[in-house]
């Protein structure tokens, strides 16, 4: 039977990233900030800048997913301009 183990890393993700292996994740479920939501939460990001902002976090997820692995994204339309 193949061991799951379960850790959970609080952090912002641009620094807790870093610290994953590469090719070491099974399955990552992401829910992003969605863009000129929460302003006042988690400081919002602008439609406009929005992929500037997800990209460097998308590519660290695949970097850290195995090959083959399973990635869901839940992210509303306003998003992606
Ligand atoms: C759309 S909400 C997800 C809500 C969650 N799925 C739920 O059902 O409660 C986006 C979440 O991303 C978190 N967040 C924003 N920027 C982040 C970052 N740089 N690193 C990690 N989490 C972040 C926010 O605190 C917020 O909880």
């Amino acid at each position: 039977m193949k061991e799951i183990t379960t850790k959970i890393i609080q952090g912002d993700c641009k620094d807790v990233l870093k610290t994953i292996d590469d090719n070491s994740i099974d399955l990552i479920v992401t829910s992003p900030p969605y863009a000129d939501r929460r302003e006042h939460t988690y400081g919002g990001i602008k439609p406009e800048k929005y992929v500037d902002w997800f990209l460097p976090i998308s590519k660290e997820l695949l970097r850290v997913l195995k090959p083959d692995e399973t990635f869901i994204l839940n992210i509303k339309e306003r998003g992606v301009v």
